[in-house]
């Protein structure tokens, strides 16, 4: 996964593993071909980049993050992986196909990624990706702002673009858009105190600067404004929203 944040690998393994087994539909877009060079951005912790191996494909995966590729490291020591940040990393040779899940959202400098998956990508290969779309967690976006104030979205750590900018943003470098999907994933989570497991995993930047006692006091408050909207049956949903996209190099 891409981001500046301390990734707690362990906790991505367990209970947020829906991250990458939701993935496994877009391996299907990708539809690796045995022999290809292929890219996969935000490997966090390799499961997806195994998937596409086991297809036949030759696949680099990169992150950003130290914790998670230790991690993709130990889980599949005979595959490649690199520590890399996706807005400047290059490569001698171009690949056959970028792939990325559940990571660009982080990636603030949506234009500086794509600009370099785009110069990754050879003529004619594919770039399939899917992450948080326009209105991602509007939900908890909402409490967070309700309770922590409306200047906390100066330091969201993600973009959730629409379908038209980013559709703009990748014809801009390059890429054709073949395909963009927009959608709800209400996404369950496990356990009593998933979302304040969320909040700790995903969203601790909103509460930089605030002593332990403040962070718990706040944390639960937000949890409280959620409660009513989210949590349905006994099980934690968080309202995700997903872009999709497959694109041509041109
Ligand atoms: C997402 O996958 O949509 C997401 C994950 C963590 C924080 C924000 C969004």
């Amino acid at each position: 996964m891409s981001a500046s944040s301390p990734w707690d690998a362990d906790r991505y393994e367990g209970k947020h593993s829906y991250v990458w087994q939701f993935g496994a539909s877009l391996v299907d877009l990708l539809a690796p071909q045995p022999g290809e060079r292929i890219l996969d951005v935000g490997c966090g912790t390799g499961h997806l980049t195994a998937e596409i191996v086991a297809r036949g494909a030759d696949v680099v995966g990169i992150d950003s993050s130290p914790d998670m590729l230790g991690q993709a490291r130990q889980n599949y020591p005979a595959l490649t992986f690199a520590l890399a940040d996706v807005t400047t990393v290059q490569f001698p040779e171009r690949f056959d196909a970028v792939f990325s899940n559940a990571v660009l959202h982080w990636v603030k400098d949506a234009e500086g990624a794509v600009s370099s998956m785009a110069a990754a990508l050879r003529p004619g290969g594919r770039f399939v990706a899917e992450f948080g779309g326009k209105g991602n967690i509007a939900v908890i976006r909402t409490a967070l702002r309700q309770v922590l104030g409306d200047a906390v979205d100066e330091g969201c750590p993600w973009t959730f673009p629409s379908i038209g900018d980013y559709s703009s943003l990748l014809e801009k470098h390059g890429l054709e858009v073949r395909e963009a999907w927009l959608f709800d994933r209400p996404t369950p989570v496990e356990g009593e105190n998933a979302m304040e497991d969320w909040l700790q995993m995903f969203a601790r930047s909103y509460f930089e600067g605030l002593s332990p006692a403040a962070v718990k006091q706040k944390m639960a408050e937000v949890v409280a404004r959620l409660h009513p909207a989210l949590y349905r049956n006994g099980v934690w949903t968080l309202d995700y929203r997903r872009l999709r996209v497959a694109a041509i190099r041109r």
